[in-house]
Formats: structure tokens, sequence, C-alpha cells
């Protein structure tokens, strides 16, 4: 595996983009430091010194249309959570690209694409995964991490030993890149779709949900809805409202309430 390792940096995703000219496919930069770790939502990503995995993995996947660049989240969404299955825990995606266990976010993911004509360039995939941080800011809503999920999961206690970053990183490569390997020229990977929408956090069951400006024009609209999927080619979330209607939203244009 093609990995630079990083003491500190600005951000990965940042690394990666100042190398995307020339970097080979699934080159992957990772830091244990991030000075200007950047989130979703211009948020930013802030992660304790040598504690968890903060990597970006720069795609370089041929022909891939720009239409169906969902792929590239799908398959690292289902790789985070086959790796965290083996480690013991039982992770959902929170659509796009969030990894919960239970209510609680272990992972988010920036990915920036870069387009040639009407194909996907380069796909860079900046992840963030929580593995041995058991103390989180008091501003965070909902943080855990391996440790934090692992002591619930299996003893009850503090007592899970601390995990190498550096044999963790392969390990969780692995995962996504033998979803990756399987993708076809139309951007197609046998089952990843339906394994994609099995994990979706809050499947079916009935919760409540925020429409944002993007929708209402102006302030928030909250509503109780379930989720039935996600929508082939657009990607978009797919909720079915208590009266029946399903409605379908971009990212940004809806808010899980937790
Ligand atoms: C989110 O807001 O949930 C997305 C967080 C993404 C954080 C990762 S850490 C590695 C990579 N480098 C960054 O600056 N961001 C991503």
């Amino acid at each position: 595996m093609n990995i630079h390792w990083l003491k500190m940096t600005d951000s990965t995703n940042l690394d990666a983009w100042r190398n995307k000219d020339a970097a080979e496919d699934k080159t992957v930069w990772c830091a244990e430091y991030q000075t200007a770790g950047r989130g979703q939502r211009g948020n930013r990503w802030e992660s304790r010194q040598g504690e968890n995995l903060m990597f970006s993995i720069l795609f370089r996947p041929r022909g891939l249309r720009a239409a169906g660049q969902f792929v590239i989240s799908q398959i690292c969404s289902v790789g985070i959570v086959r790796y965290l299955a083996e480690l013991g825990l039982d992770a959902r995606i929170k659509w796009p690209n969030d990894i919960y266990i239970g209510d609680r976010k272990i992972c988010g993911m920036l990915i920036e694409n870069t387009l040639k004509d009407d194909t996907l360039a380069v796909s860079i995939a900046g992840i963030g995964l929580n593995v041995n941080q058991r103390v989180f800011p008091p501003e965070l809503p909902n943080p855990t991490s391996v440790l934090l999920a692992l002591d619930n999961a299996v003893t009850g206690l503090e007592g899970t030993p601390g995990l190498s970053p550096e044999e963790e990183l392969p390990r969780l490569l692995h995962r996504i890149f033998e979803l990756y390997g399987q993708m076809d020229a139309d951007g197609h990977v046998p089952g990843l779709e339906e394994e994609y929408s099995r994990l979706l956090y809050r499947k079916g069951i009935p919760a409540e949900f925020e429409e944002t400006e993007y929708v209402t024009g102006g302030g928030l609209r909250r509503f109780r809805g379930r989720i039935l999927g996600v929508e082939k080619g657009t990607a978009r979330l797919l909720v079915e409202k208590e009266d029946g209607q399903v409605a379908k939203y971009y990212f940004k244009e809806i808010r899980f309430v937790l």
C-alpha cells in the first residue's frame, strides 16, 4: 500500500489535493495531527494528536461518470462498516457518509472531487475515524470512538487496550480497496447498493427530521418520517412522511434530529 505517514500537516485532504496531478490511484496520506482539519459544512475537524486515524485516499477511477460519483462514498462507508465489524462493532451509515455506533458518531468523511468533462478525474476521500480517544470536547454533540464503543460492547468498563494506528490503517484500507477493486467500468460494484442500503442508520424507523432552508426557503421545518433508502442515480435520501408522501432530499436539504 502506498501510504505517506505524516507527523503533522494542515489537512490530509490538502496533501492529496496538492499531489493530485502526479499521485497514483489509491495513494494515502495519514497524519498524526492536523492544524487545519476540515469537516463537512465548513466545520473544522479536531482530533487529539496520535490518538485517531486521519487520512485521505486519492482515487483515480478511470472513466467513472460524474453522475456516478456517489459510489466512492458508498465504497468508503461500507468498507469502514466492514472493518468495524471485524473489531466486533455493529456500525451504521448515517446518510450520506457518517458512520455511527448507536446514536453516536465514530467517523466522518469529507469527499472532494474534480471533474474532467463528465467524468470523475480524481476523488479525494478524507476520513476521520475516532480510535483511541476517550475524552472529547463538550461542544461535540455525540462523539464516540472504537475504544469507547468496545468498552461498552465488551466489558462495560474502560478496559479495552489502545489500538495502533499503524496496524489499523492497512486493515481498514484493505476493506475499502477490496470493494474499489470490484468496481466495473460503469461504476458498479456487485451487491454494494444493497449492502449500503441495508446498513443505513434509522432505516425504516420512525424518527424526527428537519428540512433545511434549502427546502423551506428560510428556517427549519421539523417532521416525522422514516427512511426508505437512497434513490439510485441521484443518491437522494428517500423519506416517507406521516401522510404517506415520499420526499427526496439532497445533502444539506435534510437534518437528522438526534
Ligand atoms: C465530517 O465533518 O464529518 C467530516 C470529517 C472529515 C475529517 C477528515 S480527517 C482526514 C481528512 N482531512 C481533513 O482535513 N478532513 C478529513
